[in-house]
């Protein structure tokens, strides 16, 4: 026998990689210390010393979430990892769940929900849309559901959702309140502990400005009760907590068995990216002032150019991530892949729901300053004059 495929000639050429200005919703730019963290050499996923990395990266998730919850841990793979995990884990077969749906991640929780064979409701308002605490008692009420899912930081729609209370109602009904924070966390005040979030789960690649691939995520002991007591297996072999807890030293047994191998670069740099958080703005109390000045400026300027914003209540905006309404008569992709093409910058169209809805710019972490607010700012500017009006 013999190879009858041949290299790829493609593979000979050198590594192509450009550098871009990453101001759209994620991934962000990684800033070189923590891409230098990546690179370090790569050690066992068993290794005493690795164990070591991770119980950093445990305390380091704990701060960023304002969480004690021992059971804090970094999936392996992207928030969608976390996303998963959270739902296989604490829902069974049959069982009623309910989704809040105001852009993509709740589309997401409530197909993932459907899949494993969830009763799957679902509390719906258009992109940008909000829900008060009465809409969400009123269907707590009705649905007895035994998760309600939330996103803290709709990226599709560039909000901020309102958190306190819905803790208090969760408990009231019953029922385990699961948060997604992949686009805020770092960026916008959110505190696990105090706002009675019983599941909270982010992803490194916003503003924590880690590669992607690694998604930090905490369950507090009412989560834990009802995912260690369940009566079926998760459906999920990869994303099993009774596997996952062990492996992250969080189970109380004395050894940590093989389970899977771990991405030990992205932990390496989701570590240093977590204390990144500590050290940069000083502190989560900081990093949330700077965002908001910062995205305060980038708003202000986006209003300058005589554009307008898609959430119109300042303050529902998402700091991290802005939605502009596509200005009248452009087209968004050609105004989009004209500042790639002149400026090397990343800004995005919508998603899912707000596909043809909206532009989104992101400043998060590293990224966030006003001297990169100016660059986006120059960017779209240049682009409105030099694209041409396709409509009236
Ligand atoms: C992805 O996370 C996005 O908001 O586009």
């Amino acid at each position: 026998s013999s190879v009858t495929i041949p290299p790829p000639a493609c593979m000979l050429l050198p590594l192509e990689v450009p550098n871009r200005y990453l101001f759209g919703p994620g991934p962000s730019n990684v800033p070189p210390r923590v891409l230098a963290a990546g690179g370090r050499p790569i050690i066992g996923h068993l290794h005493h010393e690795m164990y070591e990395i991770m119980n950093d990266i445990k305390k380091g998730i704990q701060y960023a979430f304002q969480t004690n919850n021992h059971m804090t841990l970094a999936m392996s793979g992207s928030g969608h990892a976390a996303m998963e995990c959270a739902v296989f884990n604490v829902v069974e077969p049959g069982e009623s769940v309910l989704v809040s749906v105001n852009g993509v991640w709740g589309e997401r929780v409530a197909e993932i929900a459907e899949r494993m064979g969830a009763k799957v409701h679902t509390l719906v308002k258009a992109p940008g849309g909000y829900f008060t605490n009465e809409e969400i008692e009123k269907a707590l009420a009705k649905h007895k559901p035994v998760l309600f899912f939330l996103t803290h930081g709709e990226s599709s729609a560039g909000l901020a959702h309102p958190i306190d209370g819905i803790g208090d109602l969760c408990r009231k009904y019953d029922c385990l309140l699961l948060v997604d924070s992949v686009a805020s966390l770092g960026a916008a005040p959110l505190l696990m502990d105090q706002q009675k979030i019983d599941i909270l789960y982010t992803g490194s690649q916003k503003a924590l400005n880690a590669p992607p691939g690694t998604a930090p995520i905490s369950f507090n002991d009412r989560a834990c009760h009802k995912m260690f007591n369940r009566k079926t297996k998760p459906v999920s072999y990869l994303f099993d907590m009774t596997h996952l807890s062990n492996y992250w030293g969080n189970d109380g047994k004395p050894a940590r068995d093989y389970h899977h191998t771990g991405p030990v670069s992205g932990f390496l740099a989701l570590r240093e990216s977590l204390l990144f958080v500590i050290s940069l703005f000083q502190g989560l109390e900081n990093s949330w002032r700077h965002h908001k000045e910062v995205a305060e400026y980038l708003w202000k300027g986006l209003e300058d150019l005589g554009l307008k914003l898609f959430i119109k209540d300042k303050d529902l905006r998402l700091p991290s991530v802005t939605t502009i309404t596509i200005p009248d008569g452009y087209e968004w992709k050609e105004l989009l892949a004209y500042m790639i093409k002149h400026h090397q910058l990343e800004m995005t169209g919508g998603l899912g729901p707000s596909i043809g809805m909206v532009i989104r710019v992101g400043l998060m972490g590293y990224n966030c300053s006003t001297s990169n607010a100016d660059k986006a700012l120059a960017a779209l500017s240049d682009a409105l004059k030099h694209c041409p009006k396709r409509k009236a």
